[in-house]
């Protein structure tokens, strides 16, 4: 069944915007998505807006609906009343570049700093061994498809523009996480303390466990309770002893 829905949909730039009303038909079972398609073959046909897959896997058509944080290719148009009106607006936490497109080249910045996985030096391709649940504990990391609707969601950038430099987010915390558990991470032996960058140089202490990035996360990954909470146990456990460090990483080995 069809029917006739009412849309705000911010359109605008970085000198500044404002939401436009549009009134437009939506279908059983469409998406958000699909009615920003078809706005944009009707009525706005210059509306910018990001996306790839329309499959919950690209990571690219992130948005903020009735101002909550989701991808547009996945909210179903049924979970709203079709007497409310949508609200469609573009990521709060980054620069606008065009109506609902935001810059979010922060997150970019913020990969590069981690320092990559180190693969043991005493192992060659094809000889990796990992118990089963230390790699099921990474395997839910990886399901990450970079949306970033956890760090447009957290409040230490949300709206504090000035954390971001001391501020990696939960996605990037998350790595540093993943890389820390990592059984053949030998970053150590290469002179990369990835505790103390995590709580250095990727500001760990500014993540007060609210848990908003879990709850916005499309692949329901638990970031709080199973990356950045142990991140922090881990952190404090060593307290920052080098020697206790050193030996932790050669015991393991
Ligand atoms: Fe998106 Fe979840 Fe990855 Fe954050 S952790 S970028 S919310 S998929
Ligand atoms: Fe932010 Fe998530 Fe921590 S929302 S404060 S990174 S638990
Ligand atoms: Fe790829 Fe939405 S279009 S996640």
């Amino acid at each position: 069944m069809s029917y006739q829905a009412r849309f705000k949909v911010w359109r605008g730039d970085a000198d500044g915007g404002g939401l436009a009303d549009f009134e437009v038909t939506v279908n059983e079972g469409e998406v958000v998505l699909d009615v920003v398609h078809r706005l944009q073959a009707t009525a706005a046909p210059d509306l910018a807006v990001r996306w790839n897959c329309k499959a919950g896997k690209c990571g690219s058509c992130s948005a903020e609906i009735n101002g909550r944080p989701r991808l547009l290719c996945m909210t179903r148009m049924s979970v709203f009343d079709p007497a409310e009106t949508v609200t469609i607006t573009p990521l709060r936490a980054f620069p606008v570049l065009r109506d609902l497109v935001t810059d979010v080249s922060y997150n970019y910045a913020k990969a590069r700093e981690v320092p990559s996985f180190v693969p043991p030096a005493e192992l060659g391709p094809g000889q990796y061994r990992m118990k089963q649940e230390d790699v099921n504990r990474v395997q839910e990391f990886r399901k990450c498809i970079e949306c970033f609707l956890c760090q447009n969601t957290c409040h230490v950038v949300r709206d504090h523009e000035e954390n971001k430099q001391a501020f990696a987010g939960p996605r990037f915390l998350m790595r540093v996480a993943e890389l820390d558990m990592h059984p053949l991470d030998a970053a150590a032996e290469a002179g990369v303390d990835r505790r103390r960058g995590a709580r250095e140089e990727h500001g760990l202490g500014y993540c007060n466990i609210t848990k908003c990035c879990t709850e916005v996360c499309p692949e329901h990954i638990k970031i709080t309770d199973n990356a950045l909470i142990p991140l922090k146990e881990r952190v404090v456990d060593r307290s920052y002893d080098p020697l206790v460090w050193l030996g932790s990483k050669i015991r393991r080995r």
